[in-house]
């Protein structure tokens, strides 16, 4: 899907839903904190939450004193409806309206956070532009942290058609350097009560 069009979908969906209208809502991004946790984070790391949406993980991630968030999307209106959220602690946050298969990345994180975008890259060349900027927006030694639809989770998300991974299919696709070091399962209730099935998996970079 051409980059516009793309982007036209997600603000579409962002003008026109409230934040529990869409089946990815959380209201607490428990899976990804725990991975975060899990991997030795303190309030120093550098993290960037890549297709972040309106997700509360970057109010949480405030909450416990992270002092360097990045959260980037194509959709300026999911992140003004996150900005709008936090209110004044919204400037503690760096805000990227970007494509991620297009950003060129000008600062290093030691955690890369990603839950169901990375997915909807149904072209190899989508999805090595991906891993490209991944691998240079990474420190060596940092982590990514990668949330997919698992193998018997849905086929489509917002109306769109989406690639499913476990966490060897998932490193296959990162290719050289990333070094599986967890991999977690978690059933994902949407706000009408469907569940769908993620896999949460953790690289090591280098
Ligand atoms: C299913 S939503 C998940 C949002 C958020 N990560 C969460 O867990 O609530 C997918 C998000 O990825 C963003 N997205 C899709 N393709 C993208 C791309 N190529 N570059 C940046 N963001 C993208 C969308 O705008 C949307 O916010």
């Amino acid at each position: 899907m051409p980059s516009e069009s793309r982007q036209a979908h997600w603000q579409r969906v962002y003008t026109t839903k409230g934040e529990n209208e869409v089946s990815w809502f959380q209201d607490n991004p428990a899976p990804s904190l725990e991975l975060i946790a899990a991997i030795g984070a303190t309030p120093a790391t550098a993290i960037i939450d890549v297709g972040g949406g309106a997700s509360r993980l970057v109010d949480s991630l405030l909450a416990k004193g992270f002092r360097a968030v990045t959260v980037l999307d194509l959709s300026g209106a999911a992140l003004e409806a996150a900005k709008g959220r936090l209110g004044a602690r919204a400037d503690k946050v760096s805000w990227a309206v970007a494509d991620v298969t297009l950003w060129e990345p000008t600062e290093l994180y030691d955690i890369w956070h990603d839950r169901a975008a990375f997915h909807f890259l149904t072209e190899p060349s989508d999805r090595a532009a991906y891993v490209a900027r991944m691998r240079k927006a990474l420190r060596v030694g940092g982590h990514a942290i990668v949330a997919t639809f698992a193998p018997d989770g849905p086929d489509r998300c917002s109306g769109l058609p989406i690639m499913r991974y476990d966490a060897e299919s998932l490193g296959k696709t990162f290719g050289q350097g990333f070094e599986l070091v967890e991999t977690r399962r978690r059933a994902h209730a949407t706000p009408w009560g469907s569940t769908q099935s993620f896999q949460f998996s953790v690289f090591r970079f280098g």
